[in-house]
């Protein structure tokens, strides 16, 4: 099923051949690709919306993956539908960032997408419990949210380890900052199924490489042992 493994985050990639990096990432055999939306409110930065969503979907559609929306931005209830006819797949919008989460969650499905809830560093696992009927996907931020390139918060696995009680078996349990091959297999173990790597990926001399060691190390496996 797509919504598993490595999903590599644009955030990190070259805009200047966007397509190219995607379809490099996809040929390793990624098939979920992260788009990090930042508004400069929710989080200092701003980054990019409904059109760099529209700019891969079709190559990554084409390849059988699906496009991971996380939105760190504020009411994220009122952008769904732009991002949903972009071509997402998947909208995650943060516990945080609006005070109708149950609604919010629902209006994601309605538009026809996975229902994504993100929490920051300080958000107990326990806060999704109220909304498992509506929710698809929960996404642990393992640094604070707004950059690539920060190291994983070591309380993580153990934070891992309660949502995915909470989620039950079922729901994908996301990961997102600081993933590189050795906290993917330390998150794996703690419950995570999903893995978002943007420096570790987009950063690496052969960013199809680097996917396929995360990889790996999430299955336990040695690179190249087949
Ligand atoms: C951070 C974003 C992440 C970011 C991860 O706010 O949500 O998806 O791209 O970057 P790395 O993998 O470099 O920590
Ligand atoms: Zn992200």
């Amino acid at each position: 099923m797509s919504w598993s493994g490595v999903a590599p985050s644009i955030l990190a990639a070259d805009f200047s051949r966007l397509g190219a990096q995607v379809e490099e990432v996809l040929a390793a055999g990624a098939r979920v690709i992260h788009v990090d939306v930042m508004d400069g409110h929710f989080v200092p930065p701003i980054t990019m919306g409904p059109l760099a969503v529209g700019a891969i979907a079709d190559t990554v559609h084409a390849a059988g993956g699906v496009v991971d929306v996380h939105l760190m931005i504020e009411r994220p209830e009122r952008q769904i539908g732009a991002f949903a006819e972009a071509g997402a797949d998947g909208i995650t919008l943060h516990l945080e960032a609006t005070p109708h989460v149950n609604y919010s969650l629902a209006a994601v499905r309605e538009a026809g997408c996975r229902s994504g809830l993100a929490l920051n560093p300080h958000s107990p696992p326990e806060l999704v419990a109220g909304v498992v009927d509506v929710l698809d996907l929960a996404l642990c931020m393992t640094v604070n949210p707004g950059w690539g390139g920060q190291a994983f918060l070591p309380e993580s696995p153990a934070k891992l380890e309660r949502l995915r009680a909470v989620l039950g078996r079922d729901t994908v349990l996301e990961v997102d900052g600081g993933i590189g091959p050795g906290t993917a297999a330390t998150c794996a173990k703690a419950g995570a199924s999903l893995f978002v790597a943007g420096s570790a990926v987009f950063g690496a001399d052969d960013p199809g490489e680097a996917v396929r060691e995360i990889a790996a190390a999430i299955d336990g496996r040695k690179a190249g042992s087949h």
